[in-house]
């Protein structure tokens, strides 16, 4: 197959193949579009209708699954930007709702609009009283993400009033609780999990302080949340709202174009988060450090990370998109340092092995070719824990906070009237046509 572009200033990319098969070579025109920022993308819509051939492109390293105005991401110069606002911005300078409300309705809040926002997820975040039995059919040592992935998805089993995604009024109510209830449903996974009561969420309380005071506080004594610890959640919650087309949101909107609810494709965002490839990395670095313990033995899975064949990955390394330091990596890496000083943790060994292990990595050449760098999670893990959160609630509060990307994705999606059932095909190298035979017949 080759192929050639005739004409690189025009916008059709005339595209010419031999397919291998009776017909000789082909040729198609394929209009190349061009986004505000970003490589221009082939469209290749009628590409199958044209010629009979389909692309072949497993893990969608080329692909451009949708048009979308929400985030946009430049791996090579490690960029990442929410509507047109970069992330270390937003980090120093905006309040996860408020990030939320711009990743949803594409610009910042005025005041006037902001507080109508805040308030309705502030009113939304108490979960439906039966919704606390559903807990109980768990195991007392259910990972909590599995326990997110069932509750999320039988939300659906319990607001009736904000299924219908064709009504804009409906898809609004049911973003908002998705949003609210989040925290709620996040801390009661953790709560059963240690066998203490659940605690009510507090309408004075502002988002991340509310989601600390229901994980920390019990019955029987009053709970102050630690500031800082609320504002490095806060921050944590902004750096992990959003990423563009990643696993868990292109399932969000894969799960989504079928028409199915909200809530059963934020189950199913979940689901894929909790991968170690994905969201489960930042548990899976905090397990890693720990497995390392002295760094005496980092060189022992520096080289295990390289052996080809060792399934050992350095968790927190590698992303997809970056190929340069994940932006997000950055601000974590300096609020760790802030974060961990402002609580009194000046010299916390996890935190010194990593930046040694990060250290002997970006010198490795293996890592230097393949463009490995630090990623998101590999510092976040080293917050939570000196905030004294569990490593199990890790991928959790990853989930919490990537609900407003998935929900902001899936919102651009319904909305998008040339939006259809996500279908791909495939490269079938199975059995040609063949019959049945009885038992009688079969070779042993
Ligand atoms: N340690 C060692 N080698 C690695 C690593 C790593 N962490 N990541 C990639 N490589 C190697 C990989 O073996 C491959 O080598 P080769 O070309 O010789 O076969 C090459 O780098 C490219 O890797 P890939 O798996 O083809 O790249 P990908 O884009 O499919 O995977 C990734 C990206 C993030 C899944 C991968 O880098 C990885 O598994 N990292 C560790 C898990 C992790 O930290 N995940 C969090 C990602 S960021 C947050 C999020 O998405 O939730």
């Amino acid at each position: 197959m080759t192929s050639r572009f005739l004409d690189e200033d025009h916008e059709l990319a005339h595209l010419e193949f031999t397919p291998g098969q009776p017909g000789g070579s082909q040729a198609v025109n394929l209009p190349i579009l061009q986004g505000t920022l970003g490589p221009s993308v082939l469209d290749i819509r009628q590409l199958y209708n044209e010629t009979g051939c389909f692309t072949y492109d497993p893990g969608y390293t080329s692909t451009a699954s949708c048009e979308s105005k929400i985030t946009f991401i430049d791996g090579e110069k490690g960029i990442l930007l929410h509507r047109g606002y970069p992330i270390e911005e937003l980090a120093e300078k905006s309040t996860f709702l408020e990030v939320a409300y711009l990743l949803m309705e594409g610009e910042l809040p005025t005041h006037k609009e902001f507080q109508p926002f805040d308030q309705s997820i502030t009113l939304h975040s108490m979960l439906h009283e039966q919704l606390r039995n559903f807990y109980s059919g768990f195991r007392r040592d259910a990972h909590p993400m599995a326990i997110m992935v069932g509750v999320v998805g039988a939300l659906s089993a319990f607001y009736h009033d904000s299924l219908d995604i064709r009504d804009p009024q409906q898809r609004m109510i049911a973003s908002h609780r998705l949003i609210a209830k989040m925290p709620t449903i996040a801390a009661m996974a953790y709560k059963y999990s240690i066998g203490q009561p659940f605690m009510y969420p507090q309408n004075h309380l502002g988002y991340a302080e509310n989601f600390l005071y229901m994980m920390f506080s019990t019955p029987t004594a009053p709970y102050v949340v630690n500031p800082i610890v609320a504002n490095a959640l806060d921050k944590i919650l902004i750096l992990h709202a959003d990423h563009e087309q990643n696993a868990s949101t292109s399932t969000v909107r894969l799960a989504g174009s079928s028409g199915a609810n909200p809530f059963a494709c934020m189950a199913a965002g979940i689901a894929c988060l909790w991968g170690p490839a994905h969201g489960g990395a930042n548990e899976a670095v905090l397990n890693m450090l720990k497995e390392i313990g002295h760094k005496d033995r980092i060189p022992e899975f520096i080289n295990r990370a390289k052996d080809k064949d060792d399934s050992f990955r350095l968790m927190g390394f590698g992303h997809r998109v970056y190929k340069h330091y994940d932006p997000r990596a950055s601000v974590l890496r300096k609020a760790c340092y802030e974060v961990l000083g402002e609580l009194g943790h000046q010299r916390d060994p996890l935190l010194d092995l990593a930046k040694e292990l990060e250290k002997i990595a970006l010198e490795d050449p293996y890592f230097i070719e393949k463009k490995l760098y630090p990623n998101v999670d590999f510092y976040s893990g080293i917050i939570f824990q000196a905030m004294g959160i569990p490593s199990s609630m890790f991928t959790v509060i990853f989930a919490v906070a990537r609900t407003v990307g998935w929900i902001a994705q899936w919102m651009e999606m319904i909305e998008d009237p040339s939006q259809k059932i996500g279908r791909p095909r495939q490269l079938y190298t199975g059995h040609n046509l063949r019959h049945y035979s009885p038992f009688s017949e079969r070779k042993p």
